[in-house]
């Protein structure tokens, strides 16, 4: 096992390898240059706090996404939020605008339809893939991630779809005011009433940072933005310099839809950390060292083992890995030997620190970034289910801080916003209003 284990390795000074070339990265973004990071100005900077009125979100993350009718205070208060999920078929992620749209419209119109007023009120949409914003309301999709694909969509303003969907279902009323990223919406929310947070991170289905920056530093065009400082879509998933891969993200990455792009995103979200523990296993099958050489079918066929069930498999202390193997009975397996679900626990482990010492590593670059010596404190909203519900993830992210950062990390604080995507996009069509 031990072998297995030191491939996903990744020593404090590799780490630091990493943070110097993605700090080299994050400079050429801004610049314009060729990049993994693609610093996406988002047009829009933290609040003041003092925003408000009543405003309609469409929190798009994943296919599971929430529509919220949002009352902002702007006074200190928290704001007052009513929400209800929805969900997307595989077929409206995968096939065309029109059935994508068509279905995010429909939803917004039977939300709007229970709620006194709404169906008049300014939206803000929070879309969780990489755009090329020109404006606060305005942005073009440039690639999906996460498995989506609808045709007809990359290139094309996401705004404009889902006003021509909103007036192709009647529901005129509601007006898209503002675009905005899940990074950027999570930041929004918790800097809504921190004013030290100065950086935003989804650990979910995907991964991405957004930060503050100085507008005098973003070599883009930013047409009439006049404000001194802005928040930039880092789209962290796609950096590609100095990460620990090993033959197991080959694989994944080679088997996956999107070949070549996303490296950090694959070695680090919800979305892969499964495939990737699901590999190893497979690998140590073949050699005769798991399952009596027997593949079981939850680890044949990609993404059936999914991060919910790296979760679970972690979750279980028992010297024995008794619960593991109680899993995998629930999965299937019925003669897992506890050697056998030790050794799955180990690998989810290994694959999983892994995941949270590279986040930690980039986060640590971003914030290094904006204070180089850290002479302010500085709060990272983070949402996502990978940081939320994965056992030890947290505490792994905050001693990577210690291990990169030493006495300094006291000074950076992570802090769970969940669900802050939506409410961060009404707090952006405040802000877009207020322009
Ligand atoms: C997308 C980002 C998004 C992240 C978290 C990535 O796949 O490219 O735009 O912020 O997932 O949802």
């Amino acid at each position: 096992m031990s072998e297995m284990e030191a491939l996903f390795e990744y020593p404090a000074a590799a780490r630091r390898r990493t943070i110097t070339a993605f700090q080299a990265e994050m400079d050429a973004g801004l610049r314009g240059e060729t990049s993994s990071l693609k610093m996406l100005p988002a047009f829009v900077d933290n609040p003041t706090g003092k925003e408000k009125g009543e405003f309609l979100a469409l929190d798009l993350g994943g296919s599971n996404y929430r529509i919220l009718r949002v009352s902002l205070p702007g006074d200190g208060r928290l704001p007052d939020v009513t929400s209800r999920k929805f969900s997307l078929s595989m077929e409206e992620t995968t096939r065309d605008a029109g059935t994508l749209f068509g279905a995010l419209a429909r939803s917004i119109k039977s939300f709007a339809a229970g709620l006194e007023g709404a169906a008049s009120r300014p939206l803000g949409f929070t879309f969780s893939f990489p755009i090329r914003q020109h404006s606060i309301d305005r942005g073009e999709l440039i690639l999906w991630t996460k498995g989506w694909s609808a045709a007809g969509v990359v290139g094309r303003d996401v705004v404009g779809l889902l006003n021509e969907a909103l007036a192709r279902e009647s529901v005129g009323g509601v007006r898209v005011v503002s675009l905005d990223n899940d990074t950027t919406g999570t930041q929004m929310a918790r800097a809504y009433l921190d004013p030290a947070c100065d950086i935003g991170c989804i650990l979910g289905t995907g991964t991405n940072i957004c930060y503050r920056e100085r507008a005098d530093r973003i070599r883009k065009p930013l047409g009439s933005y006049a404000k001194a400082a802005m928040i930039v879509n880092m789209e962290s998933g796609g950096f590609d310099k100095d990460l620990p891969r090993n033959r197991f993200d080959e694989k994944l990455d080679a088997e996956s839809e999107n070949p070549g792009a996303q490296w950090e995103e694959k070695m680090v979200s919800g979305k892969y950390l499964g495939e990737l523990v699901r590999l190893a296993v497979a690998e140590r099958t073949g050699q005769g060292l798991m399952f009596g050489g027997r593949l079981p079918d939850i680890f044949a066929a990609r993404e059936r083992f999914g991060s919910e069930r790296v979760c679970a498999v972690k979750e279980d202390e028992t010297p024995e890995a008794e619960k593991v193997r109680t899993i995998l009975i629930e999965l299937g397996v019925r003669d897992a030997s506890s050697d056998d679900a030790a050794a799955l626990r180990k690998i989810a482990w290994a694959v999983s620190r892994r995941a949270a010492r590279i986040a930690a590593a980039v986060l640590a670059a971003a914030v290094t970034w904006i204070d180089p010596v850290l002479e302010r404190d500085h709060t990272i909203a983070v949402d996502g289910s990978v940081f939320e519900k994965h056992p030890g993830f947290a505490a792994d992210i905050d001693a990577a801080f210690r291990d990169i950062l030493g006495p300094r990390a006291a000074r950076v604080r992570t802090a769970l916003t969940h669900d802050g995507s939506g409410l961060g996009a009404a707090v952006i069509a405040a802000a877009a209003g207020n322009k």
